[in-house]
């Protein structure tokens, strides 16, 4: 996003405890007192800098923007909106808080099935720099990002894009 955009959501974000704003330039829901739409698949600005700042450091610290590009190589094999559908991955809405290997109906290995822990971003730097020495036997033929900003940065960019979890 532009940094007067940025800046200005930021100052929102600030005021957002106390006076509820932000609601104006994304999701429609206005004057006109439509109720909001069911389905939260469409973060609006301040939601996804809210989400940021929910991160612990450095992923609340991180550049969004090059979480978008960096997420291009995983976008061949998975989606982020909520309901869009498994690919050769599965679908990652909600995947911070979520255990590992449990998306409905996705057929994941034996080693994501039985991981038997929650992702949270820590978890994710882990298996986004190395999947195959961070759980052996997992089916993401991925060869991992070796770069450390760059892992921070599309951690970041999933949060905000898929999370409405608590936990970082
Ligand atoms: C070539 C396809 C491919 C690419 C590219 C890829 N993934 Fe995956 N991903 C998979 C597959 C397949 C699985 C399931 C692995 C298993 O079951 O062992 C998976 C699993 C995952 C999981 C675990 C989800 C869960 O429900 O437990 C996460 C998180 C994830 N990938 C994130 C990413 C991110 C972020 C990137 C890009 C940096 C990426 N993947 C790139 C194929 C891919």
């Amino acid at each position: 996003m532009r940094l007067s955009a940025r800046l200005a959501a930021l100052a929102c974000l600030a005021a957002l405890a106390v006076a509820g704003c932000g609601q104006n330039e994304q999701d429609g829901a206005d004057a006109t007192g439509s109720p909001p739409a069911p389905a939260r698949s469409a973060p609006t600005e301040a939601e996804k800098l809210a989400l940021l700042a929910s991160l612990p450091a450095p992923y609340s610290e991180a550049d969004l923007e090059n979480g978008r590009r960096v997420f291009a190589r995983c976008r061949s094999c998975h989606t982020l909106p909520e309901g869009a559908p498994n690919m050769t991955g599965p679908n990652l809405w909600g995947v911070f808080g979520r255990t590992a290997g449990t998306h409905p109906d996705y057929n994941y290995s034996t080693a994501l099935k039985s991981a038997g822990f929650a992702w949270d971003a820590e978890r994710l730097n882990e298996w986004l720099a190395n999947p195959r020495t961070f759980l052996p036997g997992n089916k993401m033929s991925f060869a991992g990002i070796p770069d450390e900003t760059d892992r921070r940065d599309v951690i970041a960019y999933l949060k905000t894009e898929t999370g409405y979890a608590p936990e970082g």
